[in-house]
């Protein structure tokens, strides 16, 4: 039976905390020169719907280093584009390839693909969930931190970066406080969900809408931008309703303890983070970017792997 990876919900703590072991140490190989082809002769297509650096780059490399081969399809370019269906993309794709990763819109599209296909179907993206982003940050804050056990305040908007969090957070035990504006929170189901799957865990999730409240005694402050793609319209607007849930010098010592900052990137200097903070030596998003390479190797070994 093929496993997709739409959401950490699907996963169990072991599995997960067994990918994050697997991305150090495929890291570790890497940077010692040792490559392993565990992927030879299989083939991933990559369907993108949003533009993207990291996750565009990160899986192609992936790949590459792992034997295999990564087709870019912008949907702008395939039949997909001029209104194909998803599920007649997902049985011809399913004939070619062994693996899909698609950067989409809505989450039900992505769901429609897996349900589909007859290879596994990773998430690259949608509006409601970026998994692959949250294994990068957790495999990052487990090699500055070496242990699972703490506090993230996740400040601003409840988007597919905080709902992905509050999912993580549940599944490797973590604490995580998310501030955001009202009207602006994260789906109460999803939140719902989560609180159920950390009982497992003893993970607290808290939702706040004070910044402040939601640092206090945080590990990790990671924020991201405040109007995200697809959101162009309302950047102005957003500016000012996210005023108060900047990431800024004052809000990253009022934790009361060392706090390492982090953002999925792309980041807005000014906006939902200000320079001093970024560019300073507790800003650990580069190491955070990297990881998306080693975690999402892991991920891909786990569902396309032998
Ligand atoms: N963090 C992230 O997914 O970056 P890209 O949009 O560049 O892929
Ligand atoms: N919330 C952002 C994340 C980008 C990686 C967006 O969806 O645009």
């Amino acid at each position: 039976m093929k496993r997709d990876f739409l959401t950490l919900k699907d996963w169990s703590t072991d599995e997960l905390k067994s990918m994050i072991q697997t991305a150090i140490r495929l890291k570790a190989e890497n940077k010692n020169g040792i490559t392993h082809h565990h992927l030879a002769g299989k083939k991933l297509a990559m369907i993108f719907e949003k533009p993207s650096t990291r996750t565009r780059v990160s899986f192609e490399v992936g790949m590459y280093e792992l034997g295999g081969h990564a087709l870019y399809l912008s949907s702008d370019d395939i039949q997909l584009g001029r209104g194909e269906t998803v599920k007649d993309t997902a049985r011809t794709l399913s004939r070619f390839v062994d693996g899909i990763m698609i950067r989409t819109k809505g989450h039900d599209i992505i769901e429609e693909l897996a349900e589909n296909a007859d290879v596994p179907v990773i998430n690259g993206l949608t509006d409601d969930f970026h998994p692959c982003q949250v294994m990068a940050d957790v495999q990052t804050i487990y090699e500055h931190m070496n242990t699972f056990d703490v506090k993230v305040a996740y400040i601003g908007d409840g988007n597919n970066m905080a709902q992905s969090w509050l999912y993580g957070a549940a599944k490797f035990g973590m604490d995580i406080s998310v501030a955001s504006p009202e009207n602006y929170e994260c789906d109460p189901a999803v939140v719902k969900s989560a609180v159920e799957a950390a009982k497992q865990t003893g993970a607290k999730i808290e939702l706040c809408r004070d910044p402040f409240d939601a640092v206090k005694n945080a590990d990790i402050i990671y924020t991201d931008v405040w109007a995200s793609m697809g959101q162009e319209s309302e950047k102005e607007e957003r500016k000012k309703i996210f005023a108060g849930y900047q990431v800024n010098k004052k809000l990253m010592e009022a934790t009361g303890r060392k706090t390492l900052f982090m953002h999925c990137l792309p980041a807005y200097m000014g906006l939902e983070v200000t320079e001093d903070v970024y560019e300073s030596d507790i800003s650990i998003v580069w190491d955070e970017a990297e990881n998306r390479l080693h975690a999402q190797k892991a991920v891909m070994l786990k569902v396309m792997g032998s």
